[in-house]
This record gives C-alpha cells, structure tokens and sequence, in this order.
C-alpha cells in the first residue's frame, strides 16, 4: 500500500521502495534548492504517519528491511537530513510517536574564528532497536543493535555497546546485555 503525499522542488528527492512494503500517510518533503537527495525503503517495511524532510543536498534516509514506525496521525514522527548526510534505520527497528530523528541543527554554532562548531553529521541506527516515543535523536548519534531509547530521551552522542537501554537527558546507558521482543 502506497499512501504519500510529496512536496519537492527542484530535485524532489530519488525513492527506491522495496517488495511488500507498506507506506500509509506519509509525507516527503525537500525544501529550497535541495538536490541529489535518496529515500530508500527496503523489502517489508511498514511505515506510517512519517515526515521525510529533506533540508540540504545529498543526503539519504534509509530503512532496512521491516523496519515498522507506527506513529499516529497526530503523533507524527520525523526523519530529517541535512546536506551530505546520510540518517540509516537498521533492519528490523521499531519506531513509535512523535520521535524526531535529525542530522541537522539548522542554525550553525559559530566560535570566535568563525568556524562552524555544529556541522551536519550521520545518525546510524543498528539492527532491532526500538526507539520509544517522543524520543529526539541528534547529529551524529550512533545507536547499536538491539538496544532500546527510553520514551522522551534525548540522544546527542554514540553508544558503541550493543544491547543496552539508553535514556533520559541527555540518554546514558541504563542498563546493558538486555535485549526486547515486538
Ligand atoms: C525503557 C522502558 C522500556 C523501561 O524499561 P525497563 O527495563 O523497565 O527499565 P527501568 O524502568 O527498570 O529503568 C531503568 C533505569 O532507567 C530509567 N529510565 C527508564 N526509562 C526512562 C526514560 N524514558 N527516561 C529517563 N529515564 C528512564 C529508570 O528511571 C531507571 O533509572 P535508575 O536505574 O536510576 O533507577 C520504558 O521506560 C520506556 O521508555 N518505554 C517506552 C514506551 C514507549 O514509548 N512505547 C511506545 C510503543 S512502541
């Protein structure tokens, strides 16, 4: 099932949309001059009630294979890039509500020589990892697989152990060698 409404310009943005993969009221947008942006879905997954928001060029969000995000229509959840980053969800991950996963501060963070202190960066999401609701994930972050982010978490840095609840703000390890079922 293929339910989306597009909003693009110049560019718009590239799909690859995988076997059996289930897209209900989705949205895609690409803002301004952006180009050369990628959405790939692969074999599976099951998407709803999801923003794809692209804001630079070059960037690509990717899902793996049954990969399920089940936000509601007022709960939306939000995947957004920035330029030349790439935002990947790892086969098999779940996502809830109103989550916002972002590769992008939009504002730079300048010092006193003028230099960016905030750059754009990746955001890579393991394998199985169910992310609770309401939870923000920032540039940069690394979450490995298996693990859980706790409801209303705020990520802004890499974890490099698989298999650990993360949470709170900002979200540090809470407990280790766990694992979850769907
Ligand atoms: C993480 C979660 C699953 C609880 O798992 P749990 O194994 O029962 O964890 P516990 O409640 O024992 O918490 C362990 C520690 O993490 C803390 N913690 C757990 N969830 C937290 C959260 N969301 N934010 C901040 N701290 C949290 C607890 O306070 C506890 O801290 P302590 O060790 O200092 O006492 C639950 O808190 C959660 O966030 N669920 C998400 C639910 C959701 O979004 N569902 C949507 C449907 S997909």
């Amino acid at each position: 099932m293929l339910s989306i409404k597009i909003q693009a310009w110049q560019d718009g943005v590239n799909m690859e949309i995988g076997d059996n993969v289930r897209i209900y009221k989705c949205k895609i947008s690409a803002e301004g001059r952006s180009k050369n942006n990628h959405l790939i879905i692969c074999n599976g997954a099951d998407v709803q009630n999801t923003n794809f928001s692209y804001f630079g060029s070059n960037s690509t969000i990717r899902l793996g294979e049954y990969v399920k995000i089940n936000a509601g229509a007022k709960t939306k959840t939000s995947l957004q890039v920035g330029s030349n980053t790439t935002l990947h969800i790892g086969k098999g991950s779940l996502l809830s509500n109103s989550i916002i996963i972002c590769t992008t501060d939009f504002h730079p963070v300048i010092n006193e020589e003028g230099m960016r202190l905030n750059p754009d960066k990746d955001i890579f999401v393991g394998e199985n990892v169910w992310i609770g609701r309401n939870a923000y994930i920032g540039k940069g972050a690394t979450i490995l697989s298996q693990s859980i982010v706790g409801a209303f978490s705020v990520v802004t840095k890499s974890f490099s152990q698989e298999n650990i609840l993360i949470a709170g703000n900002p979200a540090r390890v809470r407990k280790e060698k766990i694992s979850w079922t769907r």
